[in-house]
């Protein structure tokens, strides 16, 4: 580290990114509790700091992004605080709306938006409708998502087909039960980044991270800038996927 100037960027080799990068954008509350601010300040610094990293993403040439809204569990919270969050997504919605043709991004929802409030659905639908043909970078947005609850309504979806006679049990493989997920045609993610010291998955992406590089740091999540990023990046550069080969 130079001791003058400024502190230098982890290295990253740009040439070899992941493909695609999911985060579970955690730490907000505990980001705001140790700056004396309520849970609400940290989730809207949390959703700054996704519109940073969304953008970098993008710039570097990362193909997919996929970060954690919203959990089926987060429901548990207060009330309050979860129709914050709604606001605070409505919000983000309409701006990224305002930017889209500029930043040529594509949206898409993961999750069952039913239980959401009917003008968040409408903006999720209107900016999922609308950047369909960007080709750019496609950055999923997990709302009311579980890992579970995305299984069983795949497996539930599967056995009403066989009912329907479209298909039958044995016809079944890993990859034709993927196209049941919401996450139907995206690539399993190669790296999944959990922020603010947790160590845990939390529901997020089960079926697809099977395979994944995990990385934590303690940083919580509004504090997560782009040099952040490249650490995680820098690291699962270093290390050795085999996929159960040698
Ligand atoms: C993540 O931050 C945002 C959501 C789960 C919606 P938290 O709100 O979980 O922040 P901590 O974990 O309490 O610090
Ligand atoms: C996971 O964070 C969900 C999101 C970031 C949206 P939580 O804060 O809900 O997870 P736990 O409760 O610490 O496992
Ligand atoms: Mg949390």
């Amino acid at each position: 580290m130079p001791l003058f100037g400024k502190k230098e960027e982890t290295k990253v080799d740009f040439s070899r990114l992941p493909r695609h990068v999911a985060i579970i954008m955690d730490g907000n509350g505990r980001w705001a509790k140790s700056r004396g601010l309520p849970r609400t300040a940290g989730h809207a610094a949390g959703a700054e700091t996704f519109r940073t990293i969304a953008t970098y993403c993008r710039e570097i040439g990362i193909e997919y992004l996929t970060v954690y809204a919203f959990s089926t569990e987060n429901w548990k919270r207060p009330a309050e605080e979860v129709s914050a969050i709604m606001g605070l997504l409505k919000k983000y919605l309409l701006e990224a709306i305002a930017d889209m043709e500029k930043q040529k991004v594509r949206f898409c929802f993961f999750g069952d938006m039913t239980p959401l409030p009917a003008e968040l659905q409408k903006l999720c639908r209107e900016t999922q409708d609308r950047s369909a043909k960007f080709e750019g970078c496609q950055v999923n947005i997990c709302l009311n998502y579980g890992g579970r609850d995305e299984i069983v309504r795949a497996a539930r979806a599967f056995a009403a087909d066989c009912m329907a006679g479209a298909t039958e049990p044995e016809a079944l493989t890993e990859e034709k039960f993927g196209d049941y997920l919401w996450s139907a045609g995206v690539p399993d993610p190669d790296l999944v980044i959990r922020p603010s010291g947790e160590e845990r998955i939390s529901n997020f992406l089960l079926w697809q991270s099977a395979y994944a590089e995990f990385y934590f740091t303690d940083v919580n999540w509004p504090d997560f800038g782009k040099e952040e990023l490249r650490k995680a990046l820098a690291a699962y550069q270093g290390r050795s996927r085999r996929f159960g080969g040698v």
